[in-house]
């Protein structure tokens, strides 16, 4: 049996923490390295759809048939997108949250598949803010877990009772789930908040584990109006910059 696809997930429990613009840019940097990668939309939205040029009709197959057809199958709803080596499964864009039921392996088992791991090198799984059966999906899925954030105050207190989440599926039901990092987004140096806020985050979780962030670069929301990663839209702005740094700063912190 092969080894089973390398999984990171990208989770905050509050919208707005940069989660898809994470997951879009990601893949595209990870893909331009010449990783196959899968990103996977478990957030009802369905922005990552929207960030990469991707349009998904009424009755076209979503991730989240997953938890409503009994003889849903992956590669049946991969997409390609116009990254190259990006592929996506995109969200139903009217799922009820209610529907997800109770299974919380359902994607463990789909990304388990020896078809899987032959057809993508990482898979990159986008959460929706809720704390539901999605997430716990993603999570006990995950070889990783990245948790983006914008350093106000209020984000701090979310992080810290996301990571009691992580904590409890780790000693639960994903031992080997790691927590990659904390990532501060629209960071903005001259702000006295960000610099308090990522000093506290430091001081809690280590230096090690909050990244170099990414700064506030209006090019980012262009280019996923554009439907383009940012390194594509924008290759010499702060955003591409930064998102290619973070990159090559994940490759080296995931082959350890
Ligand atoms: N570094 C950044 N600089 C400027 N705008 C950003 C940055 N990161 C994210 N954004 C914008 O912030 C908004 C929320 O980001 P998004 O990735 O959609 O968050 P989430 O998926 O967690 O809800 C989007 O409009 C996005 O374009
Ligand atoms: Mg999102």
């Amino acid at each position: 049996m092969r080894e089973r696809v390398r999984v990171l997930v990208i989770s905050n429990r509050k919208g707005g923490a940069g989660k898809t613009t994470v997951s879009v840019n990601l893949a595209s940097e990870f893909a331009a390295t010449g990783q196959r990668v899968l990103l996977i939309d478990l957030d009802s939205q369905g922005h990552c759809a929207v960030g990469l040029g991707v349009k998904v009709n009424v009755g076209e197959l979503t991730v989240h048939d997953m938890f409503t057809e009994s003889n849903w199958s992956i590669l049946d709803c991969v997409r390609q997108t116009s990254v190259e080596n990006v592929s996506l499964l995109p969200a139903n864009t009217t799922f009820q949250h209610d529907r997800c039921g109770h299974d919380q392996q359902l994607l463990l088992r789909a990304l388990s598949q020896d078809a899987v791991s032959e057809k993508f090198d990482l898979v990159i799984v986008d959460t929706p803010p809720s704390l539901d059966n999605l997430l716990l999906n993603a999570l006990c899925a995950g070889t990783w877990v990245l948790v983006p954030y914008v350093p106000h105050p209020l984000s701090f207190e979310g992080v810290r009772q996301l990571v009691r989440v992580l904590f409890k599926i780790i000693s639960e039901q994903n031992p080997t789930l790691k927590i990659l990092g904390f990532l501060p987004m629209m960071v903005a140096g001259n702000v006295r908040q960000h610099r308090d806020i990522n000093s506290q985050m430091t001081r809690q979780f280590g230096t090690l584990r909050v990244l170099g962030g990414i700064r506030s670069d209006i090019k980012l929301a262009e280019a996923f109006g554009s439907a383009k990663p940012v390194r594509d839209y924008a290759p010499k702005s702060r955003g591409a910059e930064d998102f290619e740094t973070l990159a090559n700063l994940l490759i080296t912190l995931m082959e350890k």
